[in-house]
Formats: structure tokens, sequence, C-alpha cells
């Protein structure tokens, strides 16, 4: 009798499920966008923009995160001053990397020894990231619980998710804006609403570009790789974790791979930010740049495979132009040169360390991230992705990951 009971009560749940998915109104897309496709053409558009063409297609940011930072403003002093204050924070010692890395590294060991079976990845990667963006911006908060990082990243997350829509200007983003406000509050001492002081206006930049491409270069090196590629990978990373600097992150193996060519692979096939957009005489223009980096009449027909020993080749005046995960011209980013590339190195090493022959990828998504080619660079790809330990202890003799 329970047991009908049951039943009866799940489909009658469902149904209102459904029910209520179809009264909800419909998401709407911004649409009227035109695509720029070509290097030459992308890079003469942003050698030339004003801030007021890059301010108003990121309105959307200033609507759901307050935001006021380089991308959204069209004051040139406050652009000035902030680009500044970014290019002082992210000076970076040799030995304030040396304890990025063991910092990074604690981390992750302390996240997975209370790993017991199931964790989701993207989660992990998320919280790790974002651990180290406080750690380097904000040096003087105390550090957040895990419970306030998931809540700020889901917020985050979800936010961003929102502001695409055209429609989204409803009561559920105004609450969930709230919530996140209230949040930052707690954690940094100053909030979202503070404008010049908003601690979104780093956070966003740094954190935002960083976990989801830490997140695919992890994908391919850990679990995407040949086993005689994998072992290589792994004493790369393990020597750049245990010196990190510019030269250990340069440094070539035999077969030419390092860690910063294994960086600049990822950011080929993974660049975080997909499209850049400008505003133009009242039409808006995306700089396709995933569509340049995956482009077969420049890379070949390997475009679409994760390969970073093309990079001891691949230097031609075309790959060159096509280039380009840190934009380009004007508003170029401040870590483009050597903070972005070698904080993601410093990362995936830290995943590596913590994350290794003892566990393996969970479920369909797990069988789904073995076989795709290349990963799905989109923002909710992988977020049911889980890993946990193996059950039949470690992954081999090899001295695997
Ligand atoms: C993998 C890491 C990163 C990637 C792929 C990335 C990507 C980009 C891109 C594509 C732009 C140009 C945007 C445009 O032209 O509209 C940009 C600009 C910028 N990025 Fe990054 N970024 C990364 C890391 C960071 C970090 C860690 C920070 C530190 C807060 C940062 C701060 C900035 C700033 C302030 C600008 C604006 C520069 C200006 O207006 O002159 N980025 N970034």
């Amino acid at each position: 009798m329970s047991f009908l009971l049951a039943i009866a009560v799940s489909v009658l749940a469902i149904f209102f499920d459904i029910l209520l998915r179809l009264l909800k109104p419909k998401e709407v897309f911004c649409t009227g966008t035109r695509r720029v496709q070509q290097a030459r053409q992308g890079r003469n558009i942003l050698n030339h923009s004003t801030l007021e063409e890059r301010a108003k297609p990121n309105e959307r940011l200033v609507r759901v995160f307050e935001i006021e930072n380089a991308f959204t403003t069209t004051d040139p002093t406050w652009h000035k001053e902030f680009v500044a204050l970014v290019k002082t924070l992210l000076r970076t010692s040799d030995k304030d990397w040396k304890e990025h890395a063991d910092f990074a590294s604690d981390t992750i060991h302390q996240v997975v020894d209370t790993t017991s079976t199931q964790s989701t990845l993207e989660l992990t990667v998320q919280a790790l990231v974002f651990r180290l963006v406080i750690v380097k911006f904000f040096p003087d908060t105390p550090a957040p619980s895990m419970q306030d990082i998931h809540f700020i990243t889901l917020q985050i997350n979800s936010l961003w998710i929102a502001s695409k829509y055209c429609n989204s200007g409803d009561s559920e983003l105004v609450s969930a804006k709230m919530h996140l406000r209230k949040r930052i509050q707690q954690v940094f001492g100053s909030d979202t609403a503070d404008g010049q002081n908003n601690p979104l206006n780093i956070i966003l930049p740094a954190y935002e570009t960083l976990w989801r491409i830490v997140l695919r270069t992890f994908l391919e090196v850990r679990f995407r790789s040949t086993i005689t590629e994998r072992e290589q990978y792994r004493i790369l990373f393990r020597d750049f974790m245990d010196k990190p600097s510019k030269d250990s992150f340069e440094q070539q193996n035999e077969s030419h791979a390092s860690v910063h060519t294994v960086v600049t692979e990822a950011l080929r096939l993974y660049p975080p930010t997909r499209r850049i957009y400008r505003d133009i005489s009242g039409e808006r223009v995306a700089i396709d740049i995933e569509h340049l980096h995956r482009d077969e009449n420049v890379w070949g027909k390997n475009a679409f495979l994760f390969q970073p020993t093309r990079w001891a080749t691949e230097n031609g005046k075309e790959n060159k132009r096509s280039y380009m995960p840190f934009g380009a011209g004007k508003f170029e980013c401040p870590a483009k040169s050597t903070f972005g590339p070698m904080l993601i190195g410093i990362l995936v090493g830290a995943l590596l360390s913590g994350i290794d022959g003892k566990f393996e990828l969970n479920g369909k998504e797990g069988i789904y991230v073995l076989n795709t080619r290349p990963l799905e660079n989109g923002r909710q790809a992988y977020s049911q992705l889980g890993f946990g330990r193996r059950r039949d202890g470690d992954e081999g003799e090899a001295g695997l990951l």
C-alpha cells in the first residue's frame, strides 16, 4: 500500500514539476550579434576599441554583479587606475610562486583526504581556484569556509548564466543578487554595492577565467593522455611544483613538451573567453576566439586535438595572428605574459598531485569525458562530473599520476 502511495506521490511531483516548467516564462537570448571569424579583422577591431564599445556589451555584468572595473567603465581615469592596481597585484616573485604552489597542493590534499567515495570535480576545482584567488588578491581576508566558497561560486555561476538572457530582470535574479551581496559582505567586509571597492571587480576577471581552463587542462593531462604522455606530464608538473619559476615553467622534456606548452595548448583549444564583444556604431560584434583557435586552415587537420608538442614548431605568422586567449590590442589582459599561464600551471600541478592514480572519473559523464574530442567548452558542460577513489586500488604499475 505504502509502495503504491510512494509511486502516486512521485508521479504527482513529476507532473507538477513539468507544469511549473511549462508555466515559467521562457528565457530570451539577446540576439543580433555579428560574428567575426577572421584574425586580421578581429585584431583590427581590438586595436581600435574604445571603453564605450567594450562597456556596452558588459552592462549585463553590472546588472547582476554591480561591478565597476576595467571591463565596465567608460571613465579613462578609473580604467587606468584599475589596470595599474591589477598589475601591482599580479607581481609575483619566485618565493611567492613557491608559497602559492604549496598552498594549492595542501588545499587539494585536504579536499581529497576527506573525499570518501564521490565528489564533484567542478566544485573541487572551483574551490581550489577561489581559495588561491583570495590568497593572492585579498591577502588580508581570513580564509573563507568551504560553505562560503560553494555558496559564492554557485551564485556567481547562476547569475552569470542569467545575465545572458535579455528578460532576466525578474525577482529570482534580484533575490540571487541580494544573497550574493550579503555573503560577499560577510567574507570580505565590503560588498557588491561598494562601487570601485566591490570585491567582485577583481574576483570575476581572475576566478571566472581560471576555473574553466584549469578543469579542462587537468582533464586532458590526467585522464585523456596516453600512458607515456601521462608519465611525462607527471614529471614535468612535479618538477615545476617543486621549484616554480619562469625557467621550470618553460623547461622542455625530450618530446619538446613543457608546462608552458601544455598550458598554451589548453588555452588554444579551450579559451575561457570564447568571444570578445564590442558594440560598434550600434552593432554588436563578437570576435570568435574559439573559432580562430580551432580553424583547420590555420592549425591543420589536427586542430581539434590537444597536442602541446605542436608549439615546438607552430609559431608561424598565421598561428600567432589567430591565437589570442588574452585578447589583443588596447585592452589586452595584464595577466597574459606570465601570471595567467603560470597560475594555470600551478593549479593543474596541485590537482595532479592530489587526484592521483588512486582516483577515477565516475559514471556516464566520466566515460563521455574520455571519449569526446575535443572536450566541451561550455560553462555547464561538466557540472555533473564526479570522481572518487578507485575500488581496485591504484591505476597500475606505470606510476601514473
Ligand atoms: C587564464 C587566465 C585569463 C584569461 C584567459 C584572461 C583573458 C582576458 C581577455 C580575453 C581580456 C580582454 C577582454 C577585452 O578585450 O574585452 C582580458 C582583460 C583583462 N584581464 Fe584577463 N584573463 C585571465 C586572467 C586574468 C587575471 C588573473 C586577472 C587579474 C585580476 C585579469 C585581469 C584582467 C583585466 C584587468 C583586463 C582588462 C585590461 C584592460 O582593460 O586594459 N585577467 N583578460
